[in-house]
């Protein structure tokens, strides 16, 4: 008989009791504003700001509605001015690049490599070309480039560099956290990423500038001293009355989700890393390119990308592995298919420039989700699966 693996990619763990309970006691105040403080009380909202930006070592934090509003606001109160150019790297998820023409900023998308990394090269020069002065790095599906190099390719040519942490929360870099390369970084709490409060977003600075300013856009009205995690007062004073307010804040119910997830998600990181090493040992003997990571990148296993080579039709494939309830997504169709757009799928953005390495790499990526309602057992099952179907394809395609 076939093996077929019948559990949802798309399934999350429930919310724990814990923070069922938190919901319920804030749900029965009324107050889910976070504003809306009776005297002497720390909004949800606030806690979450301060636990957080302890979590990621940095000295402020602000949450809000969602990761795309966050980078929209990191840009914005790290400086950047309509019409300002951003390099960016060509592989990422479509709110990137919407939070970049948000912002009002010009994407310059940079070259990928074969492990996925932005292409520190062609970053170089891209960036002497362009003269652009910001540059918003995705770490994609969690892979984290050489952040020293990059790092110092911004401080020569004096470049803001914004970091997408949508895929790395809690994830380090030569022992340092992802989000702590950059003068800024931008979290996601939407449902698919490693905290769940359906939708939601952390930002996070040492500067107290950009911070207060960030507060501000998000829309505090002037009740910025409710924040948690923010700069001083006269911080606020200074910016205050130059700084637009473009709502997009986080509410009390969700932060109470935050706050209880984040306390496990050391763990969990744990039990993502560990699904993802079975299905890398399952998927490499079948001659899928699972790249080794480097022993400095203490990624989050939470998706796992692999070359396709050598197995002729990838669509084929693709449906074969569906065919047998695992979902595996193609970053090499022209035409998008759920969250799978490319840079060529940008149309909104205008005339941009090719990038044939880019495309040639994700033309043989496959993407898939490991949601933690998998068990390692699960895991074990899918790599068969996808082992399988890739031996059979490859068999027709050498035929
Ligand atoms: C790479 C990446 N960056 C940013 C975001 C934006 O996060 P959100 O969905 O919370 O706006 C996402 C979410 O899909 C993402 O995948």
């Amino acid at each position: 008989m076939t093996l077929k693996f019948e559990k949802s990619f798309t399934q999350q763990e429930p919310i724990s009791e814990k923070a069922i309970a938190r919901v319920v006691e804030i749900l029965r105040t009324g107050r889910l504003h976070r504003y809306n403080t009776t005297p002497g009380e720390t909004a949800e909202a606030a806690l979450l700001e301060e636990d957080y930006a302890r979590y990621q070592g940095s000295r402020h934090c602000l949450a809000c509605a969602s990761g795309g509003y966050a980078l929209h606001v990191a840009m914005r109160s790290a400086g950047l001015k309509p019409g300002d150019k951003v390099l960016a790297n060509a592989w990422t998820l479509a709110p990137v690049p919407g939070a970049i023409h948000n912002a009002g900023g010009v994407p310059v998308f940079v070259e990928i490599d074969e492990n996925w990394h932005i292409d520190p090269q062609d970053l170089q020069a891209r960036a002497e070309a362009s003269g652009a002065r910001f540059l918003m790095l995705s770490h994609m599906r969690g892979h984290i480039g050489d952040m020293e190099a990059i790092a110092n390719l911004c401080d020569r040519y004096g470049i803001t560099m914004i970091e997408d942490c949508a895929h790395t929360m809690g994830a380090r870099f030569k022992g340092r956290r992802s989000g702590r390369f950059g003068r800024v970084a931008a979290f996601s709490a939407q449902t698919y990423k490693h905290l769940n409060s359906g939708e939601g977003g952390l930002l996070t600075t040492d500067d107290p500038d950009l911070a207060a300013r960030a507060v501000v856009m998000s829309g505090s009205y002037m009740l910025y001293a409710r924040h948690g995690a923010a700069p001083d007062e006269e911080v606020f004073r200074r910016i205050r009355l130059d700084t637009p307010n473009y709502s997009g804040r986080m509410d009390n119910v969700r932060a109470a989700i935050l706050r209880v997830q984040l306390e496990g998600l050391d763990e969990n990181i744990r039990r993502w890393n560990a699904r993802w090493h079975i299905l890398a040992q399952g998927l490499r003997p079948a001659g899928l390119d699972v790249p080794e990571r480097a022993a400095h990148e203490d990624f989050v296993g939470s998706s796992i990308q692999f070359h396709a080579r050598g197995i002729g039709d990838i669509p084929a494939f693709v449906a074969s592995c569906a065919a047998r309830g695992v979902e595996l997504k193609w970053f090499g169709a022209d035409e998008p298919q759920g969250f799978t757009s490319r840079f060529d799928s940008w149309r909104y953005l205008g005339e941009t420039a090719d990038l044939p390495r880019t495309r040639a790499v994700l033309a043989t990526t496959l993407d898939m989700r490991v949601p933690l309602t998998f068990e390692e057992e699960d895991c074990r099952t899918i790599a068969r699966i996808i082992a399988e179907e890739a031996a059979s394809h490859a068999g027709k395609a050498r035929a």
